[in-house]
């Protein structure tokens, strides 16, 4: 009876052992869902200035290149930028971009139409603005907030993106994303309009 009650003791501990650490594993590197990252997720102008950890941008750049593309073809690369010298040159430079200032770092997602599939101006723009959103909602996953800001399609701004950062003129430099910390003064909008809707026909 006593030996009884020792093996079943013994196989209790090694069970929890097994499990314990997978829950605990679980709770702390805890990521939403996907469906509850895709409503949570707002423009985020409003950053504390915390630096952002270079795992948490690989972890972003990796969400940005899976994204679909046209044939395949991924038409895209992104400037990481995380040198305050070059993020204030951005700030300065693009009239909708201020954020900057206060952001740890940020990912422009160039569009290479010579990468896209026909050659085709389309479909660089359209692949790698999917990348750009797949950017925005992994930064929402990890505890960060980014604002897409425009460069394409002001000539003049894609100007100040090409100088700052030496890409080249075949290079289409779509948009700066700003990443942070957010302060939590920016809050997701209600847009869900049943109107904009249409079951089976127009
Ligand atoms: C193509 C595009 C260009 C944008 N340009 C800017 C910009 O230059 N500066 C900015 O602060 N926000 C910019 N935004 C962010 C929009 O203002 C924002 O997505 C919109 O107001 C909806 O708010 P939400 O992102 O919080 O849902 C841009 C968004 C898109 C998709």
């Amino acid at each position: 009876m006593r030996g009884m009650r020792v093996v079943v003791i013994v196989m209790a501990l090694v069970i929890a052992s097994a499990v314990v650490p997978d829950c605990l594993a679980q709770k702390e590197g805890a990521v939403p869902d996907a469906i509850s990252v895709i409503h949570s997720r707002k423009s985020v102008r409003n950053f504390t200035g915390q630096s952002v950890e270079k795992e948490k941008l690989d972890k972003i750049l990796r969400a940005a290149m899976a994204a679909p593309t046209a044939v395949n073809k991924q038409p895209w690369s992104f400037v990481v930028v995380t040198e305050r010298k070059t993020l204030n040159t951005l700030r300065d430079g693009l009239p909708y971009a201020k954020m900057l200032g206060q952001a740890g770092a940020a990912i422009v997602v160039c569009a290479i139409p010579a990468r896209a599939y026909d050659g085709m101006v389309e479909f660089a723009i359209i692949d790698s603005s999917l990348a750009g959103e797949n950017i925005l909602l992994a930064a929402e996953a990890l505890g960060l907030g980014a604002t897409w800001t425009a460069a394409y399609p002001y000539k003049d701004r894609m100007d100040v993106v090409r100088r700052a950062l030496s890409v080249p003129e075949s290079v289409i430099p779509l948009n700066v994303i700003p990443i942070g910390y957010p302060t939590g003064a920016d809050k997701p909008k209600s847009k869900y309009k049943p109107e904009n809707i249409h079951w089976e026909k127009w």
